[in-house]
């Protein structure tokens, strides 16, 4: 039996396509659904009761096109929504991220690790909950780089000023010591060419998205959910913010051509 029934990805803004690609080379006959709330970005200095209402009316919605699982693909959203939403939607599995600690912590030589971040990833539970579990007897040192979320968020300019930005963020965790540095939000897999060129060849950059798609994998399975038909699955993108914008940037940082349609909120559905 092949299961037809699209994936739901949400996130704040572009960051999510991050994890739409690693989902889409992992299982390339899934047919899937992208929203981006970039009507409320960003996620990463809201009020979490806030993104808890944002989270739950794009689950809805996500749940009306007939999605058969949802991935929080934004870990703003999953630090301040993924329990009150499951608990709201028993029967959905939604797959969550939380900040790559635990393969940081296997792999670190330095015993330092870096994460950058956003605030409310940073303020939550979650990455409390990460930090305790996995890095004792670690140094882990956070950044929080709001400034990042628009750079991706404007297409990951190729640019002195943007690799500026970059270095600025990542300089604090370099003369920590780090050897490997933490993606800590969805976008952030998008500003990889200057990570790499102000890190440079010793500082591991761990980005969760391949595992991501990779829990998406076993949880479809244990369901004998997945779309194993032989033809490439289709991918629809919606966006409470301007369709073209996204559609403009979303190609400048995929290559891929996409179109985008307009979610609207009902004023009763916005915080
Ligand atoms: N992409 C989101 C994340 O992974 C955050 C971006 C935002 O601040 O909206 O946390």
């Amino acid at each position: 039996m092949s299961d037809q029934r699209p994936i739901g990805l949400l996130d704040s803004g572009v960051g999510g396509l991050s994890v739409l690609r690693e989902v889409r080379a992992l299982l390339p006959a899934e047919n899937l659904l992208y929203v981006a709330d970039q009507a409320h970005l960003p996620y990463g200095t809201r009020d979490q009761r806030e993104i808890r209402v944002y989270v739950e009316n794009i689950t809805r919605f996500l749940i009306g096109q007939g999605c058969k699982l949802i991935v929080i693909a934004c870990n703003a959203a999953n630090a301040a929504a993924l329990h009150h939403t499951r608990a709201l939607f028993p029967d959905l599995p939604i797959v969550g991220m939380e900040p790559a600690i635990k393969p940081a912590a296997a792999r670190t030589r330095s015993g330092v690790i870096g994460v950058i971040t956003t605030q409310t990833t940073y303020q939550g539970a979650l990455y409390a909950s990460v930090v305790d579990r996995f890095a004792q007897g670690l140094r882990v040192v956070t950044q929080v780089c709001p400034d990042l979320v628009w750079l991706a968020e404007q297409g990951a300019p190729q640019t002195e000023a943007a690799r500026a930005i970059v270095a600025n963020y990542l300089a604090p965790l370099q003369a920590a010591g780090v050897d490997q540095v933490v993606l800590g939000c969805t976008h952030f897999p998008f500003l990889l060419a200057h990570l790499r060129a102000v890190l440079g060849e010793g500082v591991e950059i761990v980005d969760p998205a391949p595992a991501v798609a990779r829990q998406v994998r076993r949880v479809l399975e244990g369901r004998a959910w997945l779309n194993d038909s032989a033809a490439q699955g289709t991918a629809a993108y919606f966006t409470s913010g301007d369709p073209q914008r996204f559609a403009q940037i979303a190609y400048q940082l995929t290559g891929e051509p996409i179109s985008a349609e307009q979610l609207c909120w009902q004023a009763d559905q916005l915080a």
